[in-house]
């Protein structure tokens, strides 16, 4: 069932290329089945975070499902407010609590928050996690070049993975360049464009798609594995979730990644790394998340 390729990360350790991302998945019943669909089609990466409030629903449905666990690779992340040496471990064992596991696979900073200045702090718990094999991986989320290298000069473990917003239309080139030259794994969040944006309906992508069989959907997800991406598009609908994880058995010409380049407009639909909120508590983050006030945690 398990034919996801994966990459190795900087530590050796291997990730699925395509996984599930749940933001926005309602704790409860939506995300449980959401997981189970996707577990049992084949996916083996689940993406959560503490502030998506659903980390308890996944961590159900992980174990309902009976996929053992050293075939899953599970993704959480630390949210803005509880950055900070003792914050962040404090977090990660609720984080670890709420999902039912004993280790974390992934886990990653969510955005740098450059004006708290507390990413290094913050990096050395993770690094004491890491050290303690709590995490078989530590990453961030949303750093830039120059956030990457602050984080880098001042401590020792370099970055497994860097989860930005990429899609067609926002390529990430120059943190592409730079997370390849210090072997940091970069994955796509929003990867067909996010829930409010219309990137699918760009007729290139139906015209591309059309010629192997494929949904604009599908095409974008084989863009971002051609590229040597982590790709976790999120669905809760299982026609969805089924349709997004077949994808293994075509492959774009050079001529239809190239003509793809044209979609890039330099557009984002989430929040600039250097500008995000400086940590809404993680509580009321989530408390916005359920009545819809969605953009803190873009
Ligand atoms: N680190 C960060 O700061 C950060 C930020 C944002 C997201 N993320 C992660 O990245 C994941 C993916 O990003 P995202 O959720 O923002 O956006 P996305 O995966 O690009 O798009 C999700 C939207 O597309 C719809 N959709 C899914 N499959 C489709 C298909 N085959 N055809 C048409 N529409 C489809 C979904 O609707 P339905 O659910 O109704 O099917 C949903 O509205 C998140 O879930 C989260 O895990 C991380």
């Amino acid at each position: 069932m398990n034919d996801v390729p994966t990459v190795t990360l900087n530590n050796g350790v291997q990730m699925p290329q395509l996984g599930l991302g749940v933001w926005q998945a309602k704790d409860g019943e939506e995300v449980e089945s959401a997981v189970l669909a996707a577990l049992e089609v084949g996916y083996r990466l689940i993406d959560t975070a503490a502030v998506y409030g659903n980390e308890t629903g996944v961590g159900r449905a992980i174990a309902k499902s009976g996929v053992p666990r050293d075939e899953l690779f599970v993704t959480t992340k630390l949210w803005n407010s509880d950055q900070g040496y003792d914050k962040t471990l404090d977090a990660f064992d609720k984080s670890l609590t709420r999902l039912g596991l004993d280790y974390i696979d992934l886990y990653l900073i969510h955005w740098p928050v450059p004006a708290a200045g507390k990413m290094v702090e913050t990096w050395r718990a993770f690094e004491q996690l890491y050290s303690d094999k709590k995490v078989r991986a530590i990453g961030v989320c949303n750093f830039t070049p120059q956030h990457l290298e602050l984080l880098m000069h001042d401590t020792a473990v370099v970055p497994a993975v860097n989860q930005v917003e990429l899609h067609p239309r926002f390529t990430q080139q120059e943190t592409r360049d730079f997370c390849k030259a210090h072997g940091i794994q970069v994955e796509s969040w929003s990867p067909i464009g996010g829930g409010g944006g219309d990137l699918l309906s760009e007729p290139l992508l139906k015209e591309i798609g059309d010629k192997y069989g494929k949904s604009p959907a599908q095409t974008v997800i084989r863009w971002h594995l051609q590229n040597e991406l982590v790709v976790i598009p999120k669905s809760t609908h299982s026609a969805r979730i089924a349709e997004n994880f077949d994808v293994f058995d075509f492959e774009l010409s050079d001529d239809d990644m190239s003509a793809m380049r044209s979609l890039d407009t330099k557009s984002r639909v989430g929040a600039d790394p250097d500008t995000m909120n400086a940590g809404v508590p993680l509580g009321l983050a989530q408390f916005a998340h359920k009545l819809g006030l969605v953009k803190w945690r873009k």
